[in-house]
């Protein structure tokens, strides 16, 4: 066995918070969370060095960083992330849904980064030692949650362009609510124009900070256009769907299809979108994962033969997407409110994590 496959979460060293937030405060900021605005008392961290490999496992009060000005994150973005939820189930326990999925998904966004990959195990019981620490933070309220987010940067200081020899990993967590201002309400995209998420060969695939920094202007883009998120087309033909700035699509078809993009290498392999999948065939409905060209997916939604579309991610759960808006065109999807596939995979994919309904696929991890 890898000497490494032995980490629990007892080799989390705590130093606890010296003042944490009183069990009022705590209310005030968990009332109505901005999403990623409000941080527990603490954060798990280790090191990385290429003697040590990952050591100095650490519970630490949360602060700001110490971190010298020519650490590579700062000047070539050596970075990649995560994000997973905590849900607490009414009996009082607290489950994590697909960590493992997280856990490899990091790991293999890491290895495209040339960071050094944190193992499963440790992945899991840095969480399962902040969880355990900072426990009143888990919501009890609705569809709240703990939204995890653990990440790793290179912290060598050299402005040489190469991997970093010193490395951190860090695990931050947020009470959270809904991902979008709104709510579960049905957004609106906007099809970016003139710029492109991910090409092939590059970091499409991974869960790292420069894709989401790159996807900022086109953001504002959809902004400036009245449109909640962004939807980009492929680079090569600039013709095909991929993905939301942070999230999947997929097209519910009148025949009870689903469709979605087809991962190849540009699109994140949103652990949502797969057990969305799942869910789906599962229940016997045929997804289709394939090309799907702009002009296709218009022209289904004006023909009647799309009659859903929906964003899924961590974040965004399953959000409705209820317009498509593009210079020369701005068209409803269905009748623009929730459509019933939709409204119903959100409600079975959340009684799942929330416990109240059977967890068939053994998806969801006790952590307390
Ligand atoms: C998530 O859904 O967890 C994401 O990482 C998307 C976004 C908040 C960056």
């Amino acid at each position: 066995m890898d000497e490494r496959s032995t980490v629990n979460a007892e080799q989390y060293a705590v130093t606890p918070h010296p003042s944490p937030a009183s069990a009022e405060q705590r209310a005030t900021l968990m009332a109505a969370p901005i999403f990623g605005e409000v941080f527990t008392d603490h954060v798990a961290r280790a090191t990385w060095t290429p003697d040590a490999g990952w050591a100095d496992r650490r519970i630490e009060p949360f602060a700001d960083l110490t971190l010298h000005p020519g650490a590579t994150v700062l000047h070539y973005g050596q970075q990649v992330f995560e994000g997973l939820k905590a849900y607490r189930w009414a009996d009082g326990t607290v489950r994590l849904f697909r960590p493992e999925a997280n856990a490899a998904r990091m790991a293999a966004s890491a290895t495209r980064l040339s960071l050094p990959a944190l193992p499963e195990d440790d992945f899991l019981a840095s969480i399962s030692a902040l969880v355990s620490v900072d426990r009143d933070w888990v919501p009890s309220e609705g569809e709240a949650s703990l939204y995890l987010r653990p990440l790793i940067i290179g912290t060598e200081a050299s402005l040489a362009v190469r991997p970093s020899r010193r490395v951190e990993y860090m695990l931050l967590a947020c009470p959270v609510g809904s991902y979008f201002s709104g709510g579960v309400k049905p957004v609106s995209i906007w099809v970016a124009q003139g710029f492109h998420r991910a090409g092939a060969g590059g970091t499409g695939q991974a869960k790292t900070a420069g894709n989401y920094a790159a996807s900022m202007q086109p953001q504002q883009q959809a902004q400036d256009h009245g449109c909640d998120q962004v939807l980009f087309l492929d680079a090569r033909e600039d013709r095909y769907i991929e993905e939301l700035g942070g999230m999947n699509v997929f097209a519910v078809r009148r025949d009870g299809s689903v469709w979605t993009p087809r991962v190849t290498g540009t699109i994140l392999e949103g652990v949502t979108r797969a057990s969305v999948i799942e869910l789906l065939r599962s229940s016997g409905r045929e997804v289709v994962e394939r090309d799907i060209s702009l002009a296709e997916l218009r022209a289904g939604i004006d023909d009647g033969s799309v009659v859903e579309a929906f964003a899924c991610g961590t974040a965004a759960v399953i959000t409705p997407i209820a317009r498509l808006v593009a210079p020369d065109f701005d068209v409803i999807v269905g009748d623009g409110g929730p459509g019933a596939l939709t409204a119903w995979l959100r409600e079975t994919l959340t009684d799942v994590q929330y416990g109240r309904a059977e967890d068939r696929f053994g998806w969801m991890r006790q952590v307390l």
